[in-house]
């Protein structure tokens, strides 16, 4: 079976001024062992305010923290006032960028033609994406939630290459699990996740399926992460409130399962 290793990342939504994100990021780093590293890539996705301040902090500390960001535009550069391009995430040593996070589609209209758009720009200015799928409560109840995520992952993953997708990460963020304290079951967000792999094999191939790293998102905490994070199909969290804390977001990066 392919190595996928675990990616656990830290959303820190609209949170953080860049000076608390510097405190925090010092303080994770001195709660994380070289171990902790091996056994899991630990990314945080603070405000775009506060990314140049971490990305000197990461650099000058040799701090083995990877620098993400939470959204981006698809273009490189234009008359789009408010926006950021991902030519600018890419000049600060951006490496993963989330796309299609389920606040952006819900509140900011983002549909699956711009998360399309902004995986490929993503892409294409060397960068990872990040993209998220997830059913609502409502689609859940239904019966749904397959058909939801694999539409999802059909629809983003138009026109990229088998390669492009091997290497991408796509996090299942079931919406109703988001910010409310509720998680899916480890059993349910594993049985998930595996259908998305399977969405991923029609639309780019056994191979990019078997490397595509899929997170589970939606009220991770220390106490349920173990669990989550022992499943066979998933390869790591995107955390949300748990992350804002380094006393809370280092024991989830350690419960990542430890190799060999
Ligand atoms: P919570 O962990 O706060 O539920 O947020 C999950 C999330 O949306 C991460 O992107």
């Amino acid at each position: 079976m392919a190595e996928r290793k675990p990616l656990i990342s830290g959303n820190w939504k609209m949170h953080h001024t860049h000076l608390e994100a510097i405190r925090v990021v010092q303080k994770l780093s001195y709660a994380l062992k070289d171990t902790d590293y091996e056994a899991a890539d630990v990314s945080v996705h603070p405000a775009f305010t506060a990314l140049r301040a971490i990305q000197t902090l990461i650099d000058a500390d040799r701090l083995s923290i990877i620098l993400g960001a939470q959204h981006c535009h698809w273009e490189p550069k234009g008359a789009f006032t408010g926006e950021v391009s991902p030519t600018m995430l890419a000049a600060l040593q951006v490496t993963y960028v989330i796309a299609g996070h389920s606040e952006r589609r819900e509140l900011f209209g983002e549909t699956d033609e711009v998360v399309n758009l902004k995986v490929k720009a993503i892409l294409a200015n060397g960068m990872t994406p990040i993209m998220c799928v997830g059913e609502t409560l409502d689609e859940r109840e239904a019966g749904d939630t397959d058909a939801k995520v694999s539409g999802q992952v059909k629809a983003g993953l138009e026109g990229l290459t088998a390669e492009q997708v091997g290497g991408m990460v796509v996090a299942y963020e079931p919406i109703w699990a988001i910010g409310t304290g509720r998680n899916a079951t480890p059993d349910d967000a594993q049985a998930t996740i595996a259908s998305i792999r399977g969405a991923v094999a029609n639309v780019a191939g056994a191979d990019a399926a078997a490397t595509v790293r899929i997170q589970y998102g939606g009220s991770v905490k220390p106490a349920n992460a173990a669990e989550i994070l022992a499943q066979p199909d998933i390869d790591g969290a995107l955390v949300g409130g748990a992350s804002l804390d380094p006393d809370e977001f280092a024991p989830i990066v350690q419960a990542a399962p430890r190799r060999g």
